[in-house]
């Protein structure tokens, strides 16, 4: 059916064709978290030199922690978006001081870290510690909704929230970790916002937006 075959489909194309991405060399989870947190606003090619820099100077949880603010403000000066930082540090000091240092691992726990929504714990949970949990960004929902013909507004939370339901339902068990990393990798590299490139995607066969002509016109949005 189209949903075992979108699953199966997408992992076998990811096993070949992924990037190779620092922070995929890793399953640290505050290096993923810091590239997650990266990747929010700023485009894969930008972020890597940045997380570099980053992890070297401050390659712990506790490094982060124990940083002055402007030191960390420095070392994001450029990616933009500061409250990230800030929050990415508060956050970090709460990890050192209430988990003793280690990346809580429920989404709960993940989830009350200041600056961490449903997305980012998702990824950091199915990355880092392959939790069958869905990390569902624009990306994901472009895809999803193109594949599956899903005419939703995608500002609407319940748009998300459906779709997060569904992401959650096409992980192969045992396989979070990949499976969220090759959705997300799809969006970027063949599923694009424009002109994508079906011709090279592994799903086509089964793309019900293609069947119909309304890749273009998916997903639906409305406000910005
Ligand atoms: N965009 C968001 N998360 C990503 C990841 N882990 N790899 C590549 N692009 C991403």
């Amino acid at each position: 059916e189209a949903k075992q075959y979108f699953s199966k489909h997408l992992l076998d194309w990811y096993n070949v064709h992924k990037r190779d991405l620092p922070w995929r060399r890793s399953r640290n989870p505050y290096y993923i978290w810091i590239s997650e947190v990266m990747l929010q606003q700023t485009r894969v090619e930008t972020v890597i030199p940045y997380f570099h820099r980053f992890v070297e100077k401050f390659p712990s949880v506790e490094a982060l922690a124990d940083a002055p603010e402007e030191e960390v403000l420095k070392a994001w000066e450029g990616l933009g978006y500061y409250s990230r930082a800030r929050n990415l540090q508060a956050a970090v000091r709460e990890v050192k001081e209430v988990y003793g240092g280690r990346v809580p691992d429920t989404q709960e726990e993940i989830s009350s870290l200041k600056g961490v929504g449903p997305y980012t714990a998702g990824a950091v949970l199915s990355i880092a510690y392959n939790k069958p949990e869905p990390a569902v960004d624009g990306n994901v929902m472009r895809v999803l909704s193109r594949y599956f013909l899903l005419r939703d507004d995608i500002a609407k939370p319940a748009t998300r929230i459906g779709m997060e339901r569904l992401a959650k339902e096409l992980i192969p068990e045992g396989e979070a970790r990949d499976f969220n990393q090759a959705l997300m990798e799809l969006g970027a590299t063949v599923c694009t916002p424009k002109s994508p490139h079906c011709l090279t995607c592994p799903v086509i066969e089964h793309c019900a937006g293609r069947m119909e002509g309304a890749v273009d016109a998916l997903p639906v949005k409305t406000k910005a």
